[in-house]
């Protein structure tokens, strides 16, 4: 095994608990920790101590498990509220990235389709699902991976923003996935991470987890990526997502629009990098996806020190949505989308891999 390699997971279910890396304490500590309750998934979901849309959907697919697991309810009906309730509360922890909503239909569904058992098998069944539901992100990260790799060559450099690495699926993650790849087969791509404001994703994640990889990542500011693109540095853009409306203009953090703009102005390819679960054929465009405000002191006070006026008025969206004109493929496990999107969506939804 090649030890300058190292990755470590987001999440896992150990000894009948679920153990997430908590990631608001990255990079300076790797501590895992112990989510015992449904509460604690949520405030884990809400705080980002877990964090990225694939994540986040396996996280809440443990947390209605973790929610029933005790259930003393006498019959299926019983059961199906008190799962229905826990359902709704995991759903209101965050509001952007559509594979938390996916995720905990999906459990759901699996609970309905063995309405039939006794109770222990109805649990056991939702235990089950949300370990589907964890290898299967698995395998649809390696296979972005594998597909983003076609649209690059060795020594290539790319650009992203914020995290869509191991730390924001259950492994390899979806924009960074190409990297790892590209990496075990000896190919040399090179990174410049934004740091992403406000929370720092890209500095303190994405920078963390490519070094630990060994790869070559530079990290710049934001505001940055205008002068590197003009320097003729950058050869692709590639971003995670959080979802992606059925004509194909995809929500991700705050300031990837920025960088679609910019790519486009310097002519360079800007991909998204989505698993077929960050798909949402319900929502018709980015005007219906619910862009997240979080707390003004994350912009204000973020890491304990004040940084503006005490009483400043401030906007804080965590999302914006990139319009699908300046999206030059969507890569998901399925296949690579290109314009229009409408249609290769609907044809993708039906492939099975
Ligand atoms: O607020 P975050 O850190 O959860 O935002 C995460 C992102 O925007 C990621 O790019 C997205 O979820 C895709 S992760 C594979």
């Amino acid at each position: 095994m090649d030890k300058t390699k190292k990755s470590m997971l987001s999440l896992k279910w150990e000894d009948g608990n679920l153990v997430i890396l908590d990631q608001t304490k990255l990079p300076m500590e790797t501590e895992y920790i112990l989510l015992e309750t449904v509460e604690d998934v949520w405030d884990a979901i809400f705080k980002l101590k877990v964090r990225g849309a694939p994540a986040i959907g396996i996280a809440a697919a443990y947390g209605l498990y973790i929610s029933v697991r005790a259930s003393k309810a006498q019959s299926f009906e019983e059961f199906y509220e008190e799962l229905r309730n826990n359902e709704d509360y995991l759903a209101s922890s965050r509001p952007t990235a559509v594979n938390l909503f996916w995720a905990l239909k999906r459990m759901e569904k699996r609970a309905l389709s063995s309405k039939e058992k006794n109770m222990g098998e109805i649990k056991e069944d939702l235990l089950q699902e949300a370990h589907n539901i964890r290898q299967e992100d698995e395998q649809m990260c390696k296979a972005i991976g594998e597909n983003l790799l076609t649209l690059l060559k060795d020594e290539m450099t790319v650009l992203t923003h914020c995290n869509a690495g191991g730390l924001a699926t259950a492994k390899y993650g979806t924009a960074l996935a190409p990297v790892f790849l590209a990496k075990d087969k000896g190919w040399n791509i090179k990174v410049f991470a934004d740091e992403t404001r406000p929370l720092l994703q890209g500095a303190r994640l994405t920078a963390w987890e490519l070094m630990q990889y060994g790869i070559d990542v530079t990290l710049i500011c934001d505001n940055m990526a205008a002068h590197v693109m003009s320097k003729g540095w950058i050869d692709a853009v590639i971003t995670g997502c959080d979802r992606v409306a059925a004509n194909g203009d995809a929500a991700n953090k705050i300031g990837t629009y920025g960088l679609a703009v910019l790519a486009k102005a310097h002519d360079i390819p800007f991909y998204i990098a989505a698993p077929s679960s960050t798909i949402d054929i319900d929502t018709s465009d980015g005007e219906d996806i619910v862009i997240e405000e979080r707390h003004g002191d994350e912009i204000c006070c973020g890491f304990g020190r004040r940084t503006a006026p005490k009483g400043v008025k401030v906007y804080n969206p965590a999302f914006d949505v990139t319009p699908c004109h300046l999206i030059t493929a969507i890569v998901t496990e399925k296949g690579i989308l290109t314009p229009p999107y409408s249609e290769a969506i609907k044809e993708i939804l039906l492939k099975q891999v």
